[in-house]
């Protein structure tokens, strides 16, 4: 018997015979469309080559595409469990061709391999036709199959389109009649949604192009989509029209079952099948970067986990089952998709998370859940108001209250739900307003309620496509704007400032108009992208293209990383001491606070440099994870001291550590952490350390480049020391020495200057000005040039040593000024005060006061011209 890898193998391996590329299946976060949730068809990620916008070396190209239909257009998972055929993950098999063969072929192809190859008997075959295409009714004829076995379609079933806008056209479907056992009528008959008579193949003519506006164009080219589920084909060739008798599902019942021993195809068969379908979902969702979360995508998975925990639940399952189930899934379709064994350790663990997480309220929540019921008349709705509690207060999605009420027959009443979140809502804008911040928030909070808050994309990519849901100009919603806008999308790779980050910059485009985008910040969970139309106008409700700066970003994410490796080493050189009290991550630099009162040594700083460095060559990957607070603080995260977390925090960490922390106690730095970071250590390159300064009373601040902003600044380092050295005409390396050498010469000759001037000011050692007698005191005047003030109190220590006993003043012509000094020896300071001279004099010379001991006075003047009469007024003092 085939499997379904076997199956999948055959298909690809037919068209790669007919000379299509086999092309790798996109992740199912669709990166090139604004409108689709999960990528739906195999067709998504080339939707650009059949609209002519891409070109790209091949014009055919076959696929095994992971799909999740769980939420937009295409949602099945109501349904999952209790059909045949639905699934939330799915692989859709394919083959395209972008303006090279169409109907002529495609239908051939498409015949052979299912007749030849996979053996299908002819006479079990039916196909339809969009009631207006002859062209394909022809060729099916021509093909062998009979004109009654053609059926036209004159419904959407045969015009197929993958959402709201985008490529589509009419389409021709297979089908097969698994006999007539089954019940069922054939396609277009009023029996037809019977399960006798299944589709297995959609051939679609992609000719027309579907726009915002609800029109339809024709497309340049002809081109050819085709989609087979896996999962059909491989039940009809493994002889069953049950997608969960195929033998990738069968192995997840059956590990099911082990895990929670129930028999696997008893009455409690649907749980198991849930369990099995949610399992594929929730850990290709994982695997592609998708995680749990209230909001967008990652609450579409949160809703699917919780969904299959439920079942679990109702299994009798004790403990968590889904993460030991991975195993089971990765055996299976870990060939085929490699990014399932690389995240089986976080795809198992977060579903542990998530499960150990929801078990705490699931049994309180079921309780008030049949409570409630107790209390209502056979057969009402569930009010809403209770919905809504199981919602707030015991995580249940509103889609897992309904599937638990499905069973028993009854709904929810959704109107009422609606309400109650409404009406919380504008509870939180209450509390918001109150709280003082920006006054003009209200217009965020508007469109936060009105289109709901902006899903962020840029931990995995910097290009995107996002709709416009809002432009805000001058605090108001416009419609359309060219020049400065703020701009509003459902979804984003632009990270809006936070948690010490910046916001990002970059481009947006949309079919009338491009914008540069300087910022992006936000309020309520709503991105503003602060932007400037530089061309044409932009409106609300457009599709556009955004691109992050990819270098701004990449040195952002350098910047932002290195930090928390200087955290770390921080902690390690100083102590456990060490918290973060705030930093910045912008694209030049990185600025960090923390806790610690004195200043760092050089031979500190080196080390915690040396450390960061050592962790950024050890090159490890950096992990995210997403649990509780008080998980993430178990295995050791640092968090911001005195900060509010919610229920769920993101766990960011890096580098490895013989004696480190976390479940494996061997990584280095844990930190709870919003903003995005490099994927390897490496990536970093290098970092910097510039210094360490006081940022306020017992936090010291770190500033550092990565880089190559770090080697730049190097290098300028390099180059002012090489200009250093040509100056001292000496090598680099003996620069400090030489340095060192001339400020000891520079300070030998200043001190020989000193002296010398003070001797040539005192007539040269042992001689100079006379003293004379006044008033029976000894009193030597001097007139100086060329000295200066500080020069003077040695020279007047000079002469009063020379005197004996005496009084000294000097006035020295500063050039355009005048010091004064006046000296006293020891045995006059009971009569004669220096301080006193001094202020006798200055006035003289233009100046005011002055100060100083008894033996020991200064003061200064505008000028010396006046140095006689100040001499004279000195001594008037002396009573001369
Ligand atoms: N895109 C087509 C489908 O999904 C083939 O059915």
């Amino acid at each position: 018997m085939a499997s379904l890898n076997d199956i999948r193998a055959t298909f690809l391996d037919y068209f790669r015979r007919q000379g299509h590329e086999v092309v790798p299946s996109s992740p199912l976060v669709p990166r090139n469309d604004p409108t689709l949730m999960f990528v739906n068809s195999g067709m998504v990620q080339f939707k650009n080559l059949f609209t002519g916008v891409e070109r790209r070396d091949y014009v055919r190209a076959t696929t095994a595409q992971k799909c999740v239909r769980a939420g937009g257009k295409h949602n099945d998972l109501d349904n999952v469990g209790y059909t045949a055929r639905h699934h939330t993950f799915f692989e859709m098999m394919g083959n395209f061709s972008f303006g090279d063969y169409f109907k002529t072929d495609a239908i051939p192809f498409a015949w052979e391999l299912i007749t030849k190859d996979f053996g299908i008997p002819k006479d079990r075959l039916y196909t339809t036709v969009y009631h207006t295409d002859d062209e394909a009714f022809e060729i099916w004829k021509k093909v062998g199959v009979p004109e009654s076995r053609i059926i036209r379609i004159d419904t959407d079933d045969n015009f197929w389109r993958m959402g709201p806008t985008g490529p589509c056209g009419p389409c021709t479907e297979i089908f097969y009649d698994h006999g007539d056992h089954i019940w069922g009528g054939p396609p277009g008959s009023p029996e037809e949604d019977g399960d006798r008579f299944i589709e297995i193949w959609n051939i679609v003519f992609m000719q027309n192009e579907q726009f915002e506006d609800g029109s339809m164009v024709d497309l340049e080219m002809q081109s050819i989509d085709t989609g087979m589920g896996l999962e059909r084909i491989g039940a009809l060739l493994q002889g069953s029209n049950d997608n969960y008798d195929t033998d990738t599902m069968r192995g997840l019942i059956e590990a099911s079952a082990h895990a929670t021993s129930v028999d696997p195809d008893g009455d409690q068969n649907v749980h198991h099948r849930v369990i099995a379908d949610h399992l594929r979902s929730t850990s290709f969702l994982i695997a592609d970067g998708v995680m749990p979360s209230n909001e967008g995508r990652g609450y579409v998975l949160r809703r699917i986990m919780r969904r299959a925990m439920r079942h679990a639940h109702l299994l009798g399952a004790k403990d968590p089952v889904m993460h030991k189930l991975v195993p089971a899934l990765v055996s299976n379709m870990g060939q085929a998709y490699a990014e399932l064994g690389q995240a089986q350790a976080l795809i198992e663990e977060t579903l542990l998370l998530e499960e150990t997480r929801f078990k705490q309220t699931l049994e309180r929540g079921l309780r008030l859940l049949d409570e409630e019921l107790a209390g209502l008349p056979e057969d009402s709705d569930l009010p809403g108001a209770a919905a809504f509690k199981l919602y707030d207060t015991y995580g249940f999605p509103l889609d897992l209250t309904q599937d638990a009420l499905r069973e028993k027959g009854r709904g929810v009443d959704t109107d009422g739900f609606d309400a109650a979140m409404e009406e919380q809502k504008a509870k939180a804008r209450a509390a918001w307003s109150g709280s003082g911040e920006t006054a003009d928030a209200s217009v965020w909070f508007d469109i936060a309620e009105d289109k709901g808050v902006t899903e962020f994309l840029g931990y995995d990519t910097e290009v995107a496509e996002g709709q416009i849901v809002a432009l805000v100009s001058d605090g108001a919603q416009v419609d359309s704007a060219n020049g400065a806008v703020q701009i509003v999308l459902n979804q984003t790779p632009f990270y809006a400032e936070s948690g010490g980050q910046v916001g990002d910059s970059g481009t947006l485009k949309t079919e009338t108009g491009q914008a540069t985008i300087t910022d992006t910040k936000k309020v309520a969970g709503v991105f503003i992208h602060i932007a400037e139309v530089t061309e044409g106008e932009i409106s609300a409700g457009q599709g556009a293209e955004l691109v992050v700066d990819h270098e701004r970003r990449s040195a952002i994410r350098a910047n932002h990383s290195a930090t928390h490796l200087l955290h770390e080493a921080l902690r390690g050189e100083l102590g456990e001491h060490v918290a973060q009290r705030g930093s910045l991550n912008a694209q030049d630099r990185l600025r960090f606070d923390f806790s610690h009162s004195k200043a760092l040594s050089v031979e500190e700083l080196g080390r915690v440099e040396t450390e960061v460095n050592a962790y950024i060559r050890q090159n490890s990957p950096v992990e995210t994870r997403i649990m509780t607070p008080d998980d993430a603080r178990e295995i050791g995260a640092q968090a911001l001291f005195g900060e509010k977390y919610g229920d769920e925090v993101r766990v960011v960490s890096m580098g490895r550590a013989a004696t480190g922390k976390g479940l494996d106690k061997e990584t280095y730095s844990i930190e709870l952490c919003g903003g995005t970071h490099v994927r390897q250590t490496g990536d970093i390159g290098l970092c910097v350390v510039l210094g360490d300064s006081a940022s306020s009373a017992g936090v010291r601040r770190i500033e550092a480049l990565t880089g190559e902003a770090a080697r730049a600044h190097l290098r300028a380092q390099d180059q002012r020391l090489a200009e250093a050295a040509l100056a001292l005409k000496a090598q680099g390396a003996e620069v400090p020495e030489r340095v060192k050498a001339l400020l000891e010469e520079r300070k030998a000759l200043q001190n020989e200057v000193a002296q010398l001037r003070r001797e040539l000011a005192s007539g040269g050692a042992g001689g100079g000005a006379e003293a004379k007698d006044v008033n029976g005191t000894k009193f030597l005047a001097q007139v100086l040039q060329g000295v200066s003030g500080k020069d003077l109190p040695g020279i007047i220590d000079d002469h009063k040593a020379r005197l004996g006993s005496g009084v000294v003043l000097l006035i020295a012509d500063t050039g355009g000024k005048a010091a004064v000094a006046a000296g006293v020896t020891g045995d006059l300071t009971d009569k004669i005060s220096a301080a006193d001279i001094v202020r006798a004099v200055t006035p003289q010379l233009g100046g005011k006061g002055g100060g100083g001991r008894s033996d020991m006075a200064q003061g200064g003047g505008a000028s010396a011209e006046n140095a006689e009469a100040a001499i004279a007024a000195a001594e008037a003092l002396l009573g001369g």
